[in-house]
């Protein structure tokens, strides 16, 4: 059987001071970043740690139309409609051998942290929202020397946001 050629991104949406989280919770409400995310990682395998597929809200998860790869260091974990599996390097072969051509690590910390520190993140979907919070969980500083900006999207407050974000795309220098 072929294998797909695939690349493995990560999608996240990060504060100005590095939060990205607070209590197992997302801080901020940005419903334009809700679907900027829905719409990239659909139809995608999606990965996530434990912790953070549990703060999802139980009637939205699994999150629909997405193979949703659950990492874990329990053995008996098990979720309906879910793949479990126990380390960042099974979910992207599993990923592989179903042909995708396009992985989503969807964070938490620990996971986002993992993966770039193993060098597995071809690819980077960060929102930055341009405030300041307080949390506990941090993304890691972004390396400019390994990292390359290709785009770059600035949206404004309104009504419904907040606080000013932006799409920003890495890829990797090669
Ligand atoms: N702003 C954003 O875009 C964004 C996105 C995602 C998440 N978040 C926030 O991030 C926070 C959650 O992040 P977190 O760092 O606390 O937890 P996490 O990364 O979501 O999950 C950690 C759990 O994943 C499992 N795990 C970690 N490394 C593993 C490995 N190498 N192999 C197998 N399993 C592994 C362990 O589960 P077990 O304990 O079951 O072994 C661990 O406790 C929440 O506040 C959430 O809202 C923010």
């Amino acid at each position: 059987m072929a294998i797909s050629k695939m690349i493995t991104s990560l999608i996240v949406a990060i504060a100005q001071n590095n939060v990205i989280g607070k209590d197992n919770d997302l801080i901020w409400r940005l419903p334009n970043d809700m679907k900027f995310f829905k719409e990239t990682t659909l139809n995608h395998h999606i990965v996530t740690g434990r912790k953070n597929y549990i703060s999802i809200p139980k009637k939205f998860r699994p999150l629909p139309n997405r193979i949703n790869i659950v990492l874990t260091r329990q053995t008996s974990f098990n979720e309906e409609g879910c793949v479990v599996l126990h380390s960042l390097e099974a979910a992207i072969e599993h990923a592989k051998n179903n042909n995708e051509t396009e992985l989503f690590i969807i964070g938490g910390g620990q996971i986002y942290k993992e993966a770039l520190e193993k060098d597995l993140i071809d690819k980077m979907y960060i929102t930055q929202v341009h405030q300041e919070f307080e949390g506990d969980t941090f993304f890691p500083k972004i390396d400019n020397t390994v990292w390359k900006k290709v785009s770059e999207t600035n949206n404004p407050v309104d009504e419904k946001h907040q606080f000013p974000y932006s799409f920003v795309v890495y890829e990797k220098l090669s």
